[in-house]
């Protein structure tokens, strides 16, 4: 019986040619990063449940709605990651970093998965770039990523992206505001969905974030952080829109953006492109000076981002940026019978070691099914060995651009192609 399979739902594949607009963004952001101090790490796509659940937090979608949590063959609650945060400061601490380096500056790339409902830019599982920063609370530090994921989206080719930017406030000013929530929102529980009631208690500042009509038309209206900030919270926030706008970063003030995960604290940023709909964040981050503490390291402050790769690759087809192909063009050898087969193959492995591309059509049919193939390929060459080249040591190099055709002696086809 034959069973056709199809990918799970909220997944893709990512086929050629759009897997090249991939590899664009990631060789992109890692240069881009390594400008700064960045350097790669890499941790499982499974964590053990509890690290999400104390670290992104336990009244976010995230964690009560969109985990993929199973028990393993012994019985442990495992969680595919649902972010990268968690993972990057549960290995920070488990290999001690902080003592070998006061400033740890990290980067990844690799898949996340939400059970969430897909639309056009929303996955079940996504690909994320995402930067850490751990072991400064120094305002240049805000400013310096900002600026760095500026850079990145600047150097993919991307236009009209928009910086919204918020301050949480901390333990000191934090509590203040969570009670002026409170407050406003005592009176309008019967107005506010299901979930907001449950969000009331353990985490007012979630409903914010509620993408529910009735509840978004309430929160409109409710008081914001930026009133409440302490002095030294609003310092540290005046310094980095004054940074940002010397560097000439324009950002928006959007006193409601709260995002997704609780362990923020202070600077809160998205980066958002109108081409995209609903799912307009191309990136988004902040700080999180509690994260480090509530995982069980000594209290440390850090910041970081998040950018999701399919969003990027839309948002670059959306704005026509396709990105420059540095491949050459194959050289497509053809050959017909044992013996130039055999003499090809070892041809094309001397070419490749050399750095030349070389392609073979491996159904070794007539000269011209071969040919045929190498102009699909777009060859800037073709070398044709047959009996009679074979028998006088020599082979035929063809241009494919003027078809030009001349026989070389086969122990000078590389000098002949590197000149
Ligand atoms: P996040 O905003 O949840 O933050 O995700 C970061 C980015 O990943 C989003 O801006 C979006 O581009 C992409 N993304 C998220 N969910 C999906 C999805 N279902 N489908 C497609 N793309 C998606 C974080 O995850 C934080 N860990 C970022 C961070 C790092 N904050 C501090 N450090």
């Amino acid at each position: 019986m034959s069973q056709k399979y199809n990918a799970p739902r909220g997944t893709q594949d990512v086929l050629p040619p759009d897997s090249a607009i991939y590899q664009y963004i990631v060789d992109t952001a890692r240069r881009v990063f390594g400008l700064y101090g960045y350097k790669e790490i890499q941790t499982p796509i499974f964590e053990h449940t509890e690290l999400f659940v104390r670290g992104v937090g336990e009244a976010t979608d995230v964690v009560t709605k969109e985990m993929y949590t199973f028990l393993d063959k012994k019985g442990r609650s495992l969680s595919l990651r649902p972010e990268g945060t968690a993972g990057v400061i549960r290995s920070y601490l488990e290999h001690n970093l902080g003592a070998q380096n006061p400033i740890n500056k990290l980067y990844y790339v690799g898949p996340m998965f939400r059970y969430e409902r897909p639309q056009a830019g929303r996955l079940r599982q996504h690909t994320q770039i995402g930067a850490e920063c751990i072991g400064s609370s120094q305002p240049t530090l805000d400013v310096e990523v900002i600026a760095m994921f500026q850079n990145f989206v600047g150097s993919l080719g991307l236009k009209d992206v928009t910086l919204l930017l918020n301050s949480l406030g901390d333990n000191n000013c934090r509590p203040k505001y969570r009670e002026a929530l409170q407050n406003y929102f005592k009176d309008n529980l019967p107005n506010l969905c299901h979930d907001c009631n449950e969000r009331f208690q353990k985490n007012p500042l979630r409903i914010l974030d509620c993408k529910n009509e009735s509840c978004q038309a309430i929160v409109q209206k409710s008081p914001v952080m930026l009133d409440y900030l302490c002095d030294d919270c609003k310092a540290h926030f005046d310094t980095i829109q004054k940074s940002l706008t010397e560097l000439n970063i324009k950002f928006t003030l959007a006193p409601l953006l709260v995002r997704g995960l609780d362990y923020y604290t202070r600077t809160l940023f998205e980066f958002q492109v109108s081409t995209l709909g609903a799912q307009n964040a191309i990136g988004g981050g902040g700080r999180y000076d509690n994260l480090i503490e509530e995982l069980g390291g000594a209290p440390t402050p850090a910041l970081g981002f998040g950018s999701g790769i399919e969003r990027l690759a839309l948002t670059l087809k959306a704005q026509n940026i396709t990105p420059q192909q540095s491949t050459k063009s194959p050289v497509t050898l053809v050959a017909q019978g044992k013996n130039c087969i055999q003499r090809i193959i070892l041809l094309s492995e001397e070419l490749r070691q050399k750095g030349i591309p070389v392609e073979l059509d491996h159904r070794f049919g007539s000269f011209k099914s071969q040919l045929k193939f190498a102009d699909k390929l777009g060859s800037s060459h073709v070398l044709i060995l047959g009996e009679n080249e074979l028998a006088k040591n020599v082979i035929l190099l063809k241009t494919m651009s003027n078809g030009e055709q001349r026989e070389i002696p086969l122990d000078q086809i590389i000098t002949t192609l590197f000149s």
